[in-house]
């Protein structure tokens, strides 16, 4: 889903929450929404979709970037995360390569079910990434 508006981080937040409430997590009962917001304020957000190939389940932050970069956006602010927990969901290994791949060193912005929030810059979840840069570097 997108939406036009240049939102707070607490307005992100509950676009995530939103997200979460749709959920497809029929198998883990683990509901996560993602919110991402590009560079000039628009909003992509997504769920958790799972199959009953377990592996073949997909996190609500991939979903998220990956819609907004099939609608053609490429430049990225931030991104919240929210899920049943009680504790903060921080993003798989799989998201945060894919993310900093995409979206590059974005703001990640964390809640739990008491409303605290937490700020990381993606790189620090993420330190030393591989990215295009070392696939590249050598060849003519
Ligand atoms: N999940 C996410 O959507 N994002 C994360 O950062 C962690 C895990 C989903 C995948 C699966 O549907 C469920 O949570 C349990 O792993």
């Amino acid at each position: 889903m997108s939406k036009d508006s240049a939102a707070s981080v607490t307005g992100l937040i509950s676009i995530a929450n939103e997200a979460k409430e749709k959920s497809e997590a029929r198998f883990s009962h683990f509901r996560v929404g993602a919110a991402i917001e590009t560079a000039n304020g628009k909003i992509y957000s997504a769920f958790n979709v799972e199959s009953s190939s377990y592996g073949l389940s997909m996190c609500a932050e991939r979903i998220a970037l990956w819609t907004a970069v099939n609608a053609g956006e490429s430049k990225f602010k931030r991104i919240a995360i929210v899920a049943d927990s009680r504790g903060f969901c921080t993003p798989c290994g799989a998201c945060r390569q894919v993310m900093y791949e995409l979206a590059g060193d974005i703001d990640v912005y964390l809640t739990n079910q008491k409303g605290e929030v937490r700020n990381y810059k993606l790189s620090s979840l993420l330190p030393e990434a591989f990215t295009s840069k070392t696939l590249l570097d050598g060849r003519d």
